[in-house]
């Protein structure tokens, strides 16, 4: 993870670097620091905690340079303390760097031997040892990096500054991404191009284990061979504008709210109101010869792949299987010949998916991406790229992405469905008119917002909760369950309802809540059954239920929430909300960060 930025600038740049670190303060905000070089030396400022803490101390001792890079830090080696703040610096190179050096104990300790003094727990700072301990030697800026990139293994993207060459930045990339921005006499260096919005338009993606040479005139590339090579320029979508938070309190309350209108984007792209159909873009696979779709996603992106699972396989007779991609890259499993791989992910350049995604082509799978990011790596990575359009999702916990995940995982089984020949005309008709009224009734579900703070007041004190639901509700519940554990920081678990009596029931006497998602589809007998269970124990339970089923549960002990009735392909997304809702509240309750929990970051770039 961590954010990295440099300019090589016509004019002071600290304050163009700060900016772009705002933008990418997603990627993590445990320290943040910015280097230039000035007056012919190398200068820096950092801070511990969030980026806010560095803006305060540019303030009082601004840094000078048209020349510099800036970091936004995720910790992975040693605390989040000032020193171990990138940039990290020797008398003659200052380093900012994404994603883990993996030999670098091997490396400092060689340095060590060699005399150069360490000053950080850091893998990061054997980089600007390493080109230091070169340079020493008389080589040329690119030879030294030409011989470093030789040294490192692991995953990382990096950018190096050197203090006599204030018309050079040296930036390398393997395995996480990075950005370079072309702009009039001057130059860009981002993780992404989400971070150099504002500066230019014009992006080239470094290749994985290219390495370049970047002035403000151009730049030089070379691939892993050391040969130079062309990149191609691209035009970024990404847009510029500074994301408010409008009349909210935090990003993610106004993302909650959001939900109606982009899921109405969203299905605006796939869905044809003249032929009353779901059209995607050209598939670049016979899904009638398709053995298997294999979807891999991380975190709250896995959650939408779950649910993907229970529509392809009920909808489209589709054999499904889907896996966290930490796991999934590592067990190396055999694929299918003919095989289609979906990755989801909101950034599109979780390190852990990306990896899966690679592996899964190198195994032959068709590959299709469903990101929310443009450009992303995984947008660019695949054979078809499905867009979710949610807009930027500043908030860390993911609201908004994962329900347009799902509208689009809907429109993409009933494309599939009808090209499997498991769904007439009729039928897409019926299920593509449900999904349209989805953002009407998503607004109308939204008011349940003052209930659902009315419940964060009573669960805010618990040290655990239960979520539990069944079929599509599961990985609901589970999402429920994550939300509440990321910003509120309450233990939380989500379960197959059906789950219950093997194990978390034992929890039930100690008054631990349960929330139970309990729709009135095909399987609400037996999700009240489980209910049954908890009340009989004298637990708390909780129901989240429609119209239908509210007036099934009438005389219950439990504590009814109703949400609007829909059909089974969409109520999922509308139960989302209030769990979203509830999980906010908490957090607020708690006076917790909403927007920035403690220890996460919103793009996960290393393993
Ligand atoms: C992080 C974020 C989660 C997100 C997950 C996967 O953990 O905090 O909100 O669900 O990464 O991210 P992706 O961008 O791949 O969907």
């Amino acid at each position: 993870m961590c954010g990295i930025i440099g300019i090589l600038g016509k004019r002071p740049v600290s304050g163009a670097i700060l900016d772009a670190l705002r933008r990418l303060e997603y990627r993590g905000y445990d320290s943040a620091g910015i280097a230039t070089i000035n007056r012919g030396e190398i200068d820096r400022r950092r801070a511990s905690g969030k980026l806010g803490n560095l803006a305060e101390l540019l303030k009082t001792d601004p840094l000078p340079g048209d020349v510099g890079i800036g970091h936004t830090r995720w910790a992975t080696h040693g605390p989040p303390v000032e020193k171990n703040a990138h940039p990290h610096a020797t008398e003659r190179v200052a380093v900012v760097h994404n994603g883990i050096i993996e030999n670098y104990a091997e490396l400092r300790a060689e340095l060590s031997k060699a005399g150069r003094v360490f000053e950080s727990d850091t893998d990061t700072e054997s980089i600007a040892h390493l080109l230091t301990h070169l340079l020493d030697q008389g080589l040329d800026a690119e030879v030294a990096m030409a011989e470093a990139m030789k040294r490192f293994d692991g995953a990382f993207a990096f950018c190096a500054l050197i203090k006599d060459r204030p018309d050079l930045l040296l930036v390398a990339r393997r395995g996480s991404a990075l950005a370079i921005g072309l702009g009039e006499g001057e130059s860009y260096i981002g993780s992404d191009a989400v971070g150099l919005a504002p500066l230019t338009r014009r992006i080239v993606y470094l290749e994985e284990g290219d390495w370049a040479a970047v002035r403000r005139e151009g730049v030089t590339i070379r691939d892993r061979k050391g040969a130079v090579v062309e990149r191609r320029e691209t035009l970024t979508e990404v847009s510029g504008d500074v994301v408010g938070k409008g009349n909210h309190r935090h990003y993610m309350e106004k993302e909650i709210h959001e939900q109606p209108e982009v899921i109405g984007d969203t299905l605006g792209y796939y869905y044809n109101p003249v032929r009353r159909r779901i059209v995607l873009p050209p598939l670049p696979f016979d899904i009638t010869k398709v053995p298997r779709i294999t979807i891999i996603a991380a975190g709250t992106s896995f959650y939408s792949g779950l649910l993907a699972k229970y529509w392809l396989e009920r909808i489209g007779r589709l054999s499904v299987e889907v896996d966290i991609a930490s796991e999934f890259r590592y067990r190396q499993p055999e694929m299918p010949v003919g095989g289609v791989a979906l990755f989801i992910s909101q950034s599109g350049e979780t390190l852990d998916t990306l990896e899966a995604l690679r592996y899964a082509k190198s195994q032959g799978q068709t590959i299709v991406s469903l990101v929310n990011v443009p450009d992303s790596s995984m947008a660019r990575e695949a054979d078809l790229c499905l867009r979710t359009y949610a807009g930027p999702e500043i908030g860390v916990a993911s609201t908004k992405a994962f329900t347009t995940q799902l509208a689009v995982l809907a429109c993409l089984t009933l494309h599939l469905a009808r090209e499997h020949g498991k769904l007439s005309s009729e039928q897409m008709a019926i299920y593509a008119d449900q999904l349209i009224r989805l953002p009407a009734l998503a607004a109308e579900t939204l008011g349940l917002a003052d209930a659902m703070q009315a419940l964060a007041q009573e669960i805010a004190p618990a040290r655990d909760v239960l979520y539990l639901g069944r079929g599509a509700s599961y990985p609901i519940a589970m999402e429920g369950a994550l939300k509440l554990k990321e910003i509120s920081y309450i233990h939380a678990e989500g379960y197959a309802a059906g789950e219950m009596k093997h194990g978390p029931i034992a929890l039930i006497a100690d008054g631990v809540p349960v929330i139970v998602i309990a729709p009135s589809d095909e399987l609400f007998a037996k999700t009240v059954s489980n209910l049954q269970e908890v009340l009989a124990r004298g637990g708390r339970a909780i129901v989240l239920t429609d119209t239908e089923g509210a007036e099934k549960l009438k005389g219950t002990k439990a504590h009814v929430f109703t949400v609007p009735k829909a059909e089974p392909l969409v109520a999922p997304i509308l139960f989302t909300l209030p769990i979203q809702l509830m999980a906010y509240y908490v957090a607020v309750a708690k006076g917790n960060d909403v927007d920035q929990p403690r220890n996460l970051a919103k793009s996960v770039t290393v393993e």
